[in-house]
C-alpha cells in the first residue's frame, strides 16, 4: 500500500560542525590569541595562597601561588630544572622553591637559588622559569597572557570604583542570579552570547520556568534594539509603561572580548548596573564565570546559592526531573553541547544580537590578521549597562534610548 513519504526526518543528517575560529581558545587560534591580547581572570585573590594551586586558563595550565611579601605569582608547572611540577613547590618569603632540587623561582620566574650548586648556583640568573604578569585588581587575580609587547593596562571600571561609602566590591565564581555550578561544562561563547540574547529571559526565566529573575519577566518584551557600541556592544530591551511598572529599558553590554554586564534589581541611583562578569574559557569546553559586584549593605553575605528559584528550591538540590522542569541558565546554555554545532543553527530576527557579536569578532580576528589591534581598549571603561526610566534624571550614558535598529550592521 502506498504510504506518505515523511520529509525532515532526521535519517542521514549530517554530522554537525562548529566555527573553529569562534570558539577556540588555544595558543595560537585566531580566538585564543584575540584573549590573550586581553587582561583574564585566574582566580579570586583569597585563592592565591602558600599553597601552590593548579589553575587552567585559556587551555594552558598553570600553577598560582603568593609568596610571603603577599605578590601572587604565575608559573608556567613543569620546573625548568627537570620538569617536576611546582604544585609540590614550598611557597617561601622570596617565591616558591621545586620539591626536587630546590631551586627557587620569584613571582616573575626569575632563580634565585639552586641549593645543589656550588654557591647555590654562579649561572642561576641564565634560568628562568616561564611566567606570566598578574595584577590583583577587585579582588580578582588578572594575568596577562599574551605577546608582552602588546600588554594593556589593566582596565579599570568606572561603576566600580566610584562607590558608595557603605557599599563593598565583592569579588564571586557563583553566578549572583541564580546558582549553578562553578565550572560550567561549555564553551565559553555559549555563556557570552547568552547575554546578547535577551529575549531568552522572558522564555527561560519567565515562561518555561518563571518567575527565576522576577515578575517582570512573565511577559515579553515591548521592543529590542542591537547594537555596536566602541568596545562591544548594547542590547536595548524596552518596556512600555504596566499597570505597575513604569516604562523602561534595560541595557545590557558586552565589553569584548569577553565581559558581561547585565542589569540586577541592585544598581545604582543612576540607573547603572553595577554587576560586571568575565567569561573565562578555562579551555575550549569549559567555562568560569568571574563576577564583580558592588553589594550594598542589605544584601551582603547573600547567597545565590541558596536561592529556591527552581520549582522552589536551589540548582544544587536539583535531580533531573528538577532540571527538566525548572531550566536555567546553566541547562539552556550546557545544554546545547560542549560546543554547539553551528552548522545546525537556524539564525532568525530575534538572533540580530548574536550575528551582531559574532561579526565583531570576526572583525577583530581580521584585524589581527592584518598585524593590527583587535580593537580599541581603555584604562577606565564607562558602563553603559542599566536599567533606565521614561523619567529619569538620571545619568544616562548615551543620548536617547530609542535609537535607529541597526539589522543592516548584523
Ligand atoms: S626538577 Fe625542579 S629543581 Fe630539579
Ligand atoms: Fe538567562
Amino acid at each position: 500500500m502506498a504510504h506518505e513519504i515523511d520529509e525532515g526526518t532526521a535519517y542521514g543528517l549530517p554530522e554537525g560542525g562548529y566555527e573553529r575560529d569562534l570558539v577556540e581558545v588555544g595558543r595560537g587560534t585566531p580566538g585564543g590569541e584575540w584573549l590573550r591580547r586581553y587582561w583574564q581572570p585566574v582566580a579570586l585573590s583569597s585563592e592565591a595562597t602558600d599553597l601552590p594551586k593548579e589553575v587552567r586558563i585559556l587551555g594552558e595550565d598553570l600553577i598560582l601561588f603568593r609568596d610571603g611579601h603577599g605578590r601572587p605569582g604565575l608559573l608556567y608547572p613543569r620546573c625548568c630544572h627537570r620538569g617536576t611540577t611546582l604544585l609540590y613547590g614550598r611557597v617561601e618569603k622570596e617565591g616558591i622553591r621545586c620539591c626536587y632540587h630546590g631551586w627557587l623561582f620569584d613571582t616573575e620566574g626569575r632563580c634565585l637559588d639552586q641549593p645543589c650548586e656550588p654557591n647555590g648556583g654562579q649561572k642561576r640568573h641564565l634560568h628562568r622559569q616561564p611566567w606570566f604578569r598578574v595584577e590583583e585588581r577587585y579582588g580578582i587575580v588578572f594575568a596577562y597572557l599574551g605577546p608582552p609587547e602588546h600588554r594593556p593596562p589593566l582596565p579599570r571600571y568606572d561603576v566600580l570604583e566610584d562607590t558608595a561609602p557603605d557599599r563593598v566590591v565583592h569579588a564571586t565564581t557563583r553566578t549572583l542570579q541564580t546558582g549553578g555550578p562553578e565550572v560550567m561544562d561549555c564553551n565559553w561563547v555559549q555563556t557570552y552570547e547568552n547575554v546578547a540574547d535577551p529575549l531568552h529571559a522572558w522564555i527561560t526565566h519567565g515562561m518555561i520556568s518563571g518567575p527565576q529573575l522576577g515578575e517582570r519577566l512573565a511577559e515579553p518584551p515591548d521592543d529590542v534594539t542591537y547594537e555596536p557600541t566602541e568596545l562591544g556592544m548594547r542590547s536595548l530591551v524596552h518596556r512600555n509603561a504596566r499597570p505597575d511598572e513604569p516604562e523602561n529599558t534595560a541595557v545590557l553590554e558586552l565589553i569584548l572580548p569577553n565581559v558581561s554586564i547585565v542589569p540586577l534589581e541592585i544598581h545604582r541611583e543612576d540607573g547603572r548596573a553595577t554587576a560586571l562578569a568575565w567569561h573565562l574559557p578555562i579551555d575550549d569546553t569549559h567555562t568560569k564565570i568571574f563576577t564583580v559586584a558592588v553589594i550594598p549593605p542589605v544584601h551582603r553575605g547573600f547567597d545565590s546559592t541558596k536561592l529556591p528559584v527552581f520549582g522552589g528550591k536551589p540548582w544544587h538540590e536539583l535531580d533531573l526531573e528538577g532540571h527538566q522542569r525548572f531550566p536555567g541558565d546553566y541547562e539552556a546554555q550546557a545544554g546545547q553541547g560542549r560546543i554547539t554545532f553551528h552548522s545546525e543553527e537556524r539564525l532568525v530576527s530575534s538572533d540580530r544580537g548574536v550575528l551582531l557579536f559574532r561579526k565583531q569578532v570576526r572583525r577583530a580576528h581580521a584585524a589581527m590578521a592584518q598585524g593590527k589591534p583587535p580593537g580599541p581598549q581603555r584604562e577606565m571603561v564607562v558602563v553603559q549597562a542599566g536599567r533606565y526610566g521614561e523619567n529619569a534624571t538620571a545619568w544616562s550614558p548615551f543620548g536617547s534610548l530609542k535609537q535607529e535598529q541597526i539589522d543592516s550592521d548584523a
